[in-house]
């Protein structure tokens, strides 16, 4: 799937198309340039899941968990920081990522070995009038 979003505004209404699109996928891993939208467009995921918090994770700042209305989790991984793929390993990054529970990455290069099972590529970039570009593999 390739979307061109071109402004904040749509991304709302991107995220519902996303998630009705890969209604059967949990693991997102998001890749693209520092600026490239992705936490933006995390956030506009979790609010069409239905966040209803957004505490971070007191204990792993790799990952953040929020609540849906439901009660389920949503984790949001950032590894921009990592230096090695056990730093992703010792937050139980796997368990997350076979918890069935909807799994946002970003930095996915930096962890992609551990990602074994089937996922959604999330590739993100800028273009000439500042559009951004999504492509969904
Ligand atoms: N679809 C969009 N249209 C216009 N501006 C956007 C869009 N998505 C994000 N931005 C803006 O781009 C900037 C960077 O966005 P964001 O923090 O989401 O990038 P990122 O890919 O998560 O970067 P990093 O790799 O540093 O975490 C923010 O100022 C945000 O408001
Ligand atoms: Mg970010």
């Amino acid at each position: 799937m390739h979307i061109i979003v071109h402004n904040e505004q749509e991304l709302d209404a991107v995220a519902q198309t996303i998630l009705a699109q890969y209604a059967n996928q949990r693991v997102f891993g998001f890749f693209g340039e520092m600026g490239a939208g992705k936490t933006t467009l995390i956030k506009a995921l979790c609010r069409a899941l239905g966040v209803v918090s957004v505490p971070t994770s007191p204990t792993f700042a790799l990952v953040n968990e929020y609540l849906r209305h439901s009660g389920d989790p949503v984790y949001h991984f950032d590894f921009y920081r990592i230096e090695e793929m056990d730093e992703a390993r010792q937050i139980g990054f796997e368990e997350y990522l076979y918890s069935g529970h909807y799994c946002f990455i970003e930095w996915t290069e930096k962890v992609e070995s551990l990602l074994q099972e089937s996922y959604t590529r999330v590739e993100m970039s800028i273009d000439a009038m500042h559009c951004r570009i999504i492509n969904l593999i």
